[in-house]
């Protein structure tokens, strides 16, 4: 696992784009594992442009995205399927029956056991992460042991107030979701792991600052990874104590 350090978010969000964009240029079919959330917003707008300009085409790419809020149909302005058609699969060739999509407003134990089968099925070729500022990967919180396949979980405090940003009120955040477990994420043949601003730093410093692999610190799972890229802003860097 290394770090790279882009002097602002713009930076590091068009050197992940490219890491990406560079699988799905030398990968028959590639596989793409898929983060929403404020930090990847940028990077999706790089694939866009992109992809306008002919530099990438995403007609054979397929996609699985890491996780959805239970109780939110995909027609809901604040389901990660929403988030991820309006940034992306709408405004890029992507087709339609290439894209994993949860339902979290369908049968949880079937959307499982769908989620299980595809994931083991496919190998995901990159796999993109954001974190929580409580070290979560995907959905996967703080928690005494790792769970490795797709599960259910119930949000933490600190995760609903953080993404209670996205809704009117603290309230109407769902306080459970689904998502990939880590057995899933590390599995991936690449995986890049974004995070900028002083206020990821914590995750991102207890991360680098020893070799353990704590299922409190969720992102650590990805130290197991055989190719892992952590690609952070020089503000995180500096509050992280990253050189
Ligand atoms: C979302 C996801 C989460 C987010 C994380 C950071 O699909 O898996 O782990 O990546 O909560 O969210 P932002 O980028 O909004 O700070």
């Amino acid at each position: 696992m290394k770090y790279i350090v882009y002097e602002t978010p713009e930076q590091a969000s068009r050197a992940a784009a490219n890491l990406l964009e560079e699988v799905v240029a030398g990968t028959p079919k590639p596989l793409l594992g898929l983060a929403t959330g404020g930090t990847v917003v940028e990077l999706y707008r790089c694939l866009v442009q992109d992809c306008a300009a002919g530099k990438v085409n995403f007609s054979a790419t397929r996609t699985v995205n890491l996780d959805e809020y239970i109780g939110l149909p995909h027609s809901h302005p604040q389901s990660f399927a929403y988030f991820m058609h309006q940034n992306l699969f709408s405004k890029a060739n992507f087709q339609p029956e290439n894209l994993f999509l949860v339902d979290g407003s369908g049968s949880i134990q079937e959307e499982i056991n769908a989620f299980n089968a595809h994931l083991q099925a496919n190998t995901i070729d990159i796999q993109l992460l954001g974190i929580g500022n409580n070290g979560h990967i995907g959905f996967n919180e703080p928690a005494p042991t790792f769970t490795c396949a797709a599960h259910t979980v119930a949000l933490t405090d600190e995760t609903i107030q953080a993404n209670s940003r996205f809704f009117n009120n603290p309230q109407e955040v769902p306080r459970s979701a689904i998502t990939m477990g880590v057995r899933d994420i590390v599995k991936a043949r690449k995986v890049v792991l974004l995070a900028f601003g002083a206020g990821k730093a914590e995750p991102i410093r207890r991360l680098f600052a020893d070799d353990e692999v704590d299922p409190m610190l969720p992102c650590s799972i990805i130290k197991l990874a055989a190719d892992a890229v952590v690609i952070v802003d020089k503000a995180l860097a500096d509050a992280a104590g990253l050189a």
